[in-house]
């Protein structure tokens, strides 16, 4: 729990009362071990006032040791290892484990992590079914968001949130079923049969299997892809108090189930301004067509009457560059060399749309770079991965995240989240009979 910083207080003063008083409110302060100090201002609203903080631009809605960012320096620490580290050394299933646990596992508690995942792969056969009831053509997500909040119906043993068992195979089961079901989301859409996991393939080539297996003849994963694809789940695990994960905390924060918090989240990361950015970079650079045409976007994007913005650039917190995306290019490198499509139209438009953004006055000035979603999606497409299951893949990399910071908040005392408001309505008045009005 925060504890105030002594002998530092922030002092609120407030002029011009209504009878010409000034009143001056004293809050306490409190450090975390990184980042800015916060001023408690629970107890403004006794004094008669709310803070005013639309998109929590200033806001710290919880305490948290999961992941720390710093904005300015394009700085990605989880549970203190820096991104690039992991990125570098780790592996998805072991970063996973980091989030949940707060320490590297060991070589043995790694090893047995890996085999209880492996082991929960399979979802219910009866889920098949609930396939079914989606038009062929329903958006991934559309069935993300219905399948995983399903999962409550299936899972009866493991929903008393205040069991730390059932909250650890809670989060087993999800970790372990979201490629699962991500990939048959992807076989329905395509009409083909769903592909059962593999328990000797490790996570990410399950995942590629799954999506690009048949049950007609053998399909071996490329290890390269399969590491590029392990690495892709691991840059987009966690990142602190993105709009997803503060929704799970928010429906968390009611007591509802981990799979209804996990659904909710999955709906609030389909947004283009959010997870839904990586599918919405190559419906640009596609809308955008040819070299010739970047200017007249890039003017569209600077354009305070267009609702253009340049999609995968940008963000609330990174007034730098994305660590994440620094390491998402690199693997667009390996990936593409792999292939043998170092020349891949798609790439190249998105190199020339980055170095004229980063020398544009415009992006300089309000600090947009690239974020973690402006090459996710080339390389997926050049994985095979078709684009409405990009934010599928974003939301099954994000899973450990959510339910790591969901499993902070519920395994300690935590408030129903429920912000109030800055009321513009019309005051009381009576109501008018309708022949009178
Ligand atoms: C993710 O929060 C997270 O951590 C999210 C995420 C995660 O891992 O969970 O990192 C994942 O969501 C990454 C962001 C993906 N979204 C996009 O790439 C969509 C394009 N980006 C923008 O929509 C925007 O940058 C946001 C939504 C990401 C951030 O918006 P903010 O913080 O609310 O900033 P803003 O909209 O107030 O923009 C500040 C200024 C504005 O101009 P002014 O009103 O000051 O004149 O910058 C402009 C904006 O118009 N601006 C852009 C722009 N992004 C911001 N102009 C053109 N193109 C852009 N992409």
């Amino acid at each position: 729990m925060a504890t105030p910083i002594a002998n530092r207080t922030a002092k609120l003063t407030i002029e011009g009362g209504p009878d010409g008083e000034t009143e001056t409110i004293e809050l306490p302060l409190y450090a975390g071990t990184e980042g800015p100090d916060v001023i408690d201002i629970g107890k403004l609203t006794a004094q008669g006032f709310f803070t005013y903080d639309p998109g929590f631009v200033s806001t710290a809605a919880c305490e948290s040791s999961i992941t720390f960012i710093d904005g300015d320096a394009g700085i990605l620490l989880h549970r203190g290892y820096p991104i690039e580290q992991l990125a570098e050394q780790s592996t998805y299933l072991e970063l996973c484990y980091l989030l949940l646990n707060g320490e590297l596992p060991s070589a043995q508690n790694l090893d047995e992590f890996v085999k209880t995942i492996t082991r929960h792969t399979m979802v219910h056969d009866q889920l098949r079914n609930f396939f079914n009831g989606f038009r062929a053509d329903a958006h991934p997500m559309a069935i993300m968001c219905g399948v995983v909040g399903a999962l409550s119906a299936f899972y009866h043993d493991s929903l008393d949130i205040d069991d730390p068992s059932h909250r650890l195979i809670t989060a087993h089961r999800l970790i372990a079923k979201m490629p699962t079901l991500a990939a048959m989301s992807h076989k329905f859409s395509q009409g083909q049969p769903f592909m059962y996991p593999r328990n000797d393939l490790d996570y990410a080539s399950n995942f590629l299997y799954m999506m690009f297996g048949s049950p007609c003849e053998d399909y071996e994963v490329n290890p390269v892809l399969a590491r590029a694809m392990d690495r892709i789940f691991l840059l987009h695990a966690d990142h602190e108090q993105n709009a997803s994960t503060s929704t799970v905390r928010l429906a968390g924060s009611t007591g509802a189930n981990p799979f209804a918090c996990i659904a909710a989240g999955i709906a609030a990361l389909w947004g283009p301004a959010h997870g839904g950015a990586n599918e919405a970079v190559l419906n640009m650079l596609s809308e955008i067509g040819s070299f010739k045409n970047i200017d007249k976007y890039i003017a569209k994007a600077k354009d305070k009457d267009d609702p253009f913005r340049l999609m995968g650039f940008g963000h609330r917190v990174y007034k730098n560059y994305d660590p994440r995306a620094k390491v998402m290019q690199q693997t667009c490198k390996e990936v593409f060399e792999e292939l043998g499509v170092e020349d891949d139209p798609m790439l190249k438009m998105a190199q020339r749309l980055e170095k004229i953004a980063l020398e544009d006055e415009y992006f300089v000035e309000k600090r947009l770079y690239p974020n973690v979603d402006f090459y996710s999606g080339i390389i997926l497409k050049a994985m095979g991965i078709p684009v409405d299951m990009f934010t599928v893949v974003f939301a099954t990399g994000r899973t450990p995240g959510w339910i790591a910071q969901w499993n902070e908040m519920v395994s300690s005392s935590y408030k129903i989240g429920r912000p109030r408001q800055l009321y513009n309505g019309p005051s009381a008045r009576d109501y008018v009979a309708i022949d009178q009005r």
